[in-house]
């Protein structure tokens, strides 16, 4: 690695996956920066569900490494990714409908009770827990209609937004979204869009699957494009254009033959 580029946050190396003989990834790697958007992308089916399942403990690995500030991690369950920073925006399954937005940015707490952060809130009463919750919520400029109505009420927006307010509550690190503003209106696209962004500002990395390539671009730092099941290119974004993007994904424009993300980094 040059000296100019810092460790990265979270690394993947080589990761493959096998359903029966379903090869749902075969040679997958990426880094993610501090601070960085970056973009994965691929047709139907190149496998980037499974990898970012991976990377949060849903789905293991057949082979490959995961590292964190470039520490080897083994994220076996969902919990391993939570307590390595890592936390993962569904896009059903993110919220309790039936719960308001404030119990919902609190939910999973007892799943942090080794966390210290997490039995701090615990201890507190219900006022502290609401005023927290519209404190993270007002920072991303997330509106909601009220943070004590049920989320059932909520649009699709409002909800996503909920979700990764949570995140940053948590202390999180490193956002993973699967396809965020896939179920989405244009102007709940654009908030999400914009809480996304903002996330940099919070010391907050994410990794975000699209299949819109102006949004990719308009979020994005750089952008990992996959094909069946590999990680054949990234680009910065600054220095790229969707028809590069778009011709890598279908093949049309040939994936690097060994880019910088699939060399194995030295010690
Ligand atoms: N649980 C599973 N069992 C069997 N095959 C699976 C499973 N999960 C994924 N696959 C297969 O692995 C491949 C990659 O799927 P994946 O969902 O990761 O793709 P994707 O890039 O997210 O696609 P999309 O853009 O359509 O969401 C596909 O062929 C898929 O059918
Ligand atoms: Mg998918």
């Amino acid at each position: 690695m040059s000296i100019e580029e810092p460790a990265p946050v979270l690394e993947a190396r080589h990761i493959s996956r096998n359903f029966g003989a379903v090869v749902a990834l075969a040679d997958a790697s990426l880094r993610l920066h501090g601070n960085e958007v970056l973009g994965l992308v691929g047709d139907n089916g190149a496998g980037k569900s499974t990898l970012l399942k991976i990377l949060s403990g849903i789905v293991s690995a057949s082979s490959g490494d995961i590292f964190i500030d470039s520490q080897p991690v083994q994220l076996r369950r969902a919990q391993d990714a939570l307590d390595a920073g890592i936390e993962t925006v569904y896009q059903d399954l993110a919220l309790v409908d039936t719960m308001s937005a404030y119990q919902n940015v609190y939910l999973g707490r007892e799943e942090l009770a080794k966390n210290p952060i997490a039995r701090f809130f615990n201890l507190v009463d219900d006022r502290q827990m609401r005023e927290r919750a519209r404190e993270v919520l007002n920072s991303l400029a997330v509106k909601v209609p009220s943070i004590n109505v049920a989320v059932k009420g909520m649009s699709g927006g409002q909800r996503q937004c909920l979700a990764i307010a949570r995140a940053l509550l948590w202390g999180r690190r490193i956002v993973i979204l699967d396809e965020p503003t896939a179920a989405l209106g244009v102007r709940e696209t654009e908030q999400v869009l914009d809480v996304i962004r903002d996330l940099r500002k919070h010391d907050v990395s994410v990794i975000v699957v699209s299949h819109n390539m102006q949004q990719m671009m308009s979020i994005a730092d750089r952008i990992t494009v996959m094909r069946l099941g590999r990680t054949i290119a990234t680009r910065t974004v600054s220095q790229t254009k969707v028809s590069e993007i778009v011709g890598l994904i279908t093949g049309a424009i040939p994936g690097d033959e060994m880019t910088e993300e699939s060399l194995p980094v030295q010690a």
